[in-house]
């Protein structure tokens, strides 16, 4: 069975070109995008006209809005998800959110929560840029004492990171393998807000934005952009590696994250549900 599905989109960058393009060759059955907005109206106009079936150019969130979609999907940016999407939760609007990062504030994140029971609509986090979300979160009920994530990347990755850039470190100079922090989660979706939304969505999954461990390496061999995740835990021990592909238009953004974002429409819209 399909469920129809009228969505919106915030943010007229990589991921929404993505899912224009895949709902435009049918590839999620049942959803329709009425409408997309970007702070830069170049941007959205362009989405627009590039890829038709009806597609709205929005002027403003308000117009956006206006349009009364089921689901509002974030493709945006951090501060795009306080910006908008409580007010979009008010209205009984469901929510998708790709920078999950900004969760790691955790009154926004009660807030969301709690505005999503009031209303009866869902927040979807998609796994984006790593996957084995679901076997993370199937072991939760059996403890887990360690989660790990290494996120490794060119050293170009990480330009204008706020770490980088209050550190003044000088990317080209980068030579070598180069841990450039090791921490919580917490700090490290503040210090590398665009990388490592992934660290977000495994703490929300897991055990937490305290908890959850983020190793940053900086490597000028490395031609892909990688995740290995560790887990130890009541269950026994998990292992995974995520060597990514840049997006073709964004390479900061894994073409993983766009396919995961479709793949989460895709479900949404049907009533076969595969994996937790
Ligand atoms: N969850 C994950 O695993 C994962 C993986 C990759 C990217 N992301 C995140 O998803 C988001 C979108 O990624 P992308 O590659 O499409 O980015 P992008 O840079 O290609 O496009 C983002 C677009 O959003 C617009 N924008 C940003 N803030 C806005 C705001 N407050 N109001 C209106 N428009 C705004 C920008 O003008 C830009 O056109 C980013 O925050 C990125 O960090 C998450």
């Amino acid at each position: 069975m399909t469920r129809p599905l009228k969505l919106c989109i915030i943010g007229c960058g990589s991921i929404c070109k993505h899912i224009c393009g895949s709902i435009g060759k049918g590839n999620v059955p049942g959803a329709v995008i009425l409408g997309v907005y970007d702070r830069n109206p170049e941007r959205s106009e362009s989405v627009a006209s590039d890829f038709g079936g009806g597609i709205k150019a929005a002027s403003s969130f308000d117009e956006l809005l206006s349009l009364e979609p089921d689901l509002m999907v974030e493709a945006a940016s951090q501060s795009a998800v306080s910006e908008y999407l409580i007010t979009a939760l008010e209205r009984g609007i469901s929510v998708m959110i790709m920078s999950a990062g900004a969760l790691s504030d955790d009154v926004l994140l009660s807030r969301i929560m709690q505005l999503s029971e009031e209303r009866q609509c869902d927040v979807h986090i998609p796994s984006g840029a790593i996957g084995c979300l679901d076997a993370i979160r199937s072991a939760v009920s059996s403890g887990i004492s360690e989660v790990v994530i290494t996120t490794r990347k060119p050293p170009s990755g990480f330009e204008g990171s706020k770490y980088v850039v209050d550190n003044e470190i000088d990317l080209s100079s980068i030579k070598s393998e180069t841990v450039l922090f090791e921490g919580s989660a917490r700090d490290a979706v503040l210090l590398f807000p665009a990388n490592v939304n992934v660290a977000a969505s495994l703490s929300l999954a897991g055990i937490g934005f305290d908890r959850t461990q983020v190793r940053v390496v900086a490597d000028p061999d490395a031609k892909r952009n990688s995740h290995e995740i560790h887990v130890e835990g009541g269950f026994g021990s998990m292992h995974f590696i995520v060597n990514n592909v840049p997006s073709p238009d964004n390479p900061k953004t894994s073409y993983l994250a766009a396919l995961s974002a479709v793949e989460s429409l895709r479900n949404i819209c049907s009533s076969f549900h595969v994996g937790t």
